[in-house]
């Protein structure tokens, strides 16, 4: 049977979903995107992943991260993105904030990694074409690169703004100090930074210690955490087991070894603070992260419509009393 023609439901602006301002810019962003590093390959099923697209977009997730070494293969989730781009999502391409990024390994050779002008302007060619993008609203420096002089990587960043092939720009995982680099350096160039995109989440509390989240907002950049979940610790996925299919079990990214007794005693203690304040455990890990407004936004991950349901719930209760944090710490610090 023939797939039915997509229609964006039309009350995917009043449900749960609220946007933040990014910074001092003009863009409001869902305080959930959705991230497409896993899930979305192809090695996955196109069912699954225009179901999730279908579901977070109807839902007011209007913001998709994507990155060119997405997948498993590399390349594949934008070319998932791309068939659902020109079979769904056309209509609605200015109702979304497409993402893309360079600067880990993507292809063979010098050329094909890091933050040269090279690397960063061939990549993102490539992501547009495979997205079946004329522009991504946001371009990211992957990563920093000692290896590269930061003056070229930012004017690259520039000059992709001024191509129009991107209209914003942002940088990810930079340390603080290449971080004030940049901001300085893109601001007297016209093109002030959108977005600082890190990792952050109740367990990793790393960008917030080193002053990165707090320098974020004092520049009037956006900042947005990646792996909220820690890959999916924290959430209910582990407390029972390694289910078949969970990123534990593949190995990867997420090693099996890293799920021990005593990380999974926590994972139930806290998820008991969860149930006291009627969330789901992903639903309070979220949520910890949305009490404050210095994060933008948070890229969760998702291998199911129900999991991506799920976090969309953590929207009805992101604040905490002083006893519910003190008593996290009190497991996590
Ligand atoms: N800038 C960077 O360097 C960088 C690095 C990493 C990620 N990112 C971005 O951040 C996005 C999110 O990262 P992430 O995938 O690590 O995020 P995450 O939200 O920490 O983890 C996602 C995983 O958690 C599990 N999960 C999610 N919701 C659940 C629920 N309700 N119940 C049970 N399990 C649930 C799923 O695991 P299973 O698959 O096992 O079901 C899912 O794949 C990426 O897609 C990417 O866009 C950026």
């Amino acid at each position: 049977m023939v797939n039915p023609p997509y229609y964006a439901a039309d009350s995917r602006y009043d449900g749960s979903m609220t946007y933040e301002r990014c910074g001092r810019s003009g863009i409001q962003l869902p305080r959930l995107s959705l991230g497409l590093w896993h899930n979305f390959g192809d090695v996955n099923t196109l069912a699954n992943s225009r179901e999730m697209l279908h579901f977070a977009f109807n839902n007011g997730i209007n913001c998709f991260d994507l990155a060119n070494n997405y997948g498993p293969s590399y390349g594949s989730a934008e070319e998932t993105f791309g068939v659902i781009m020109k079979k769904s999502f056309r209509p609605y391409r200015d109702e979304m904030i497409i993402t893309s990024k360079a600067g880990y390994d993507m292809w063979p050779g010098p050329y094909g990694i890091g933050g040269s002008r090279k690397y960063l302007m061939a990549s993102l060619d490539q992501s547009l074409s495979r997205m079946n993008l004329d522009y991504v609203d946001i371009f990211y420096s992957h990563c920093y690169d000692p290896n590269t002089p930061m003056e070229e990587t930012l004017q690259a960043l520039v000059d992709i703004v001024r191509q129009g092939k991107a209209l914003y720009v942002g940088i990810s995982q930079w340390p603080y100090e290449a971080s004030q680099f940049a901001y300085d350096y893109l601001a007297a160039h016209d093109t002030p930074c959108l977005i600082y995109q890190g990792r952050y989440n109740m367990i990793d509390r790393q960008k917030a210690q080193e002053g990165i989240v707090e320098q974020a907002a004092r520049n009037g950049v956006g900042f947005t955490a990646f792996s909220p979940l820690e890959q999916g610790i924290l959430t209910s996925r582990y407390l029972n087991g390694i289910p078949e299919g969970s990123r534990a079990s593949l190995g990867k990214f997420l090693k099996r070894e890293q799920i021990t007794p005593e990380l999974v005693d926590k994972l139930h203690r806290l998820n008991d603070i969860a149930a006291a304040r009627g969330q789901s455990l992903t639903q309070m890990s979220l949520a910890w992260l949305l009490k404050d407004n210095t994060v933008t936004s948070v890229i969760i991950g998702s291998s199911s419509v129900d999991q991506i349901r799920d976090s969309l719930g953590c929207l009805s209760n992101i604040t905490f009393t002083p006893e519910e944090l003190q008593a996290i710490d009190s497991i996590l610090c």
